[in-house]
C-alpha cells in the first residue's frame, strides 16, 4: 500500500469538503425547450446514479482500513460518499429549478448498485470507477450538448470532482492489483475492461440522444469511454490516439 498517497488523498477529500465546488452564481440559465426535452431523462438517471447512502462503501472501507492499518481511508470514503452527495444535490436543484422530474428508480441504477455490493473493497471499486470513467464523458457530453451557461458550469465541477475521485480509485486499484501473481493481474485488468466495455455500451443505448447531439457515434463514445480505462488503470496500453480522445468531445 505504500504506493498509495493516502494523506496527500486525505488532504484533498477534507480541502475540498471545507471548500467544496460550485457552480459561480450569475451564469445564464437559459434550458430552452427542446434541449430539456433532450436531456430530462437521461439527467435524471445520472442524478439517480449520484446519490448514495454509502453504507456498503463505509463498511467496505472501514473493514479495509482496519485490515491494512491505513486509517485514513475510512475518512477517505467518508468524504467521498459525501461529495457524491453534493453531485446529487446540485443536479437536484437544477433539475427542480427547470422542471425536470427525478427519477427514484432505473434499471441501470439498480444492476450498478447490486454488482457493487457483491464483494469487498476492491470489487466495490471496479465498478465504482467505471460508473465514474464513463461519467466523465457523459458530463462532457452534456455540456457539448446544451447551451445552457448554468448546466455547462456544473459540468464541468461535476468532471473536475470525478477525475480526483478516479485519481485516487485508480491508484489504489493499481497498488492492490500490483500484489496479484502476473497471471492475475492480467485477468483483473481484462476482466475490468470487458466490464467497462460492457457498461459503456448500455449508456449509449440509454444516453443516445444527448451523445449524439454532442457528436458521438457508437464506435467514438465507446472509444472515449475505453480511452479513460486506459489512462487510469491500463496506463502502459496507452496508446497516442487515447490521449486525442481523453479531453475532448468529437
Ligand atoms: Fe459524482
Ligand atoms: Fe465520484
Amino acid at each position: 500500500m505504500s504506493t498509495v498517497d493516502f494523506e496527500i488523498w486525505l488532504n484533498h477529500f477534507e480541502h475540498h469538503d471545507q471548500h467544496p465546488s460550485a457552480v459561480p452564481p450569475g451564469l445564464s440559465d437559459v434550458l430552452r425547450p427542446h434541449e430539456r426535452r433532450l436531456i430530462a431523462r437521461s439527467i435524471a438517471t445520472f442524478q439517480l446514479g449520484e446519490q448514495s447512502d454509502g453504507r456498503h462503501l463505509m463498511r467496505a472501507a472501514q473493514h479495509f482500513a482496519l485490515a491494512r492499518r491505513v486509517p485514513a481511508l475510512a475518512r477517505i470514503a467518508e468524504l467521498l460518499i459525501r461529495e457524491e452527495r453534493r453531485h446529487a444535490a446540485m443536479l437536484s436543484v437544477f433539475m427542480e429549478e427547470h422542471r425536470i422530474a427525478r427519477k427514484s428508480t432505473d434499471w441501470t441504477d439498480r444492476v450498478f448498485r447490486f454488482l457493487r455490493r457483491l464483494s469487498g473493497l476492491e470489487g466495490y471499486l471496479h465498478v465504482l470507477i467505471s460508473a465514474e470513467l464513463i461519467g466523465i464523458v457523459y458530463y462532457r457530453a452534456l455540456e457539448a450538448a446544451t447551451d445552457c451557461q448554468r448546466l455547462k458550469a456544473l459540468c464541468r465541477v461535476l468532471v473536475a470532482d470525478e477525475l480526483a475521485h478516479v485519481g485516487f480509485e485508480s491508484q489504489l486499484l493499481l497498488a492492490l492489483r500490483a500484489e496479484r501473481p502476473a497471471a492475475l493481474q492480467t485477468l483483473v485488468r481484462l476482466a475490468h475492461r470487458a466490464f467497462l466495455t460492457g457498461t459503456a455500451v448500455v449508456v449509449w443505448l440509454t444516453h443516445r440522444p444527448v451523445l449524439r447531439r454532442a457528436g458521438y457515434g457508437a464506435r467514438s463514445f465507446l472509444g472515449a469511454c475505453r480511452s479513460q480505462h486506459a489512462f487510469h488503470l491500463d496506463p502502459l496500453n496507452v496508446g497516442p490516439s487515447d490521449f486525442d480522445l481523453l479531453s475532448k468531445t468529437p
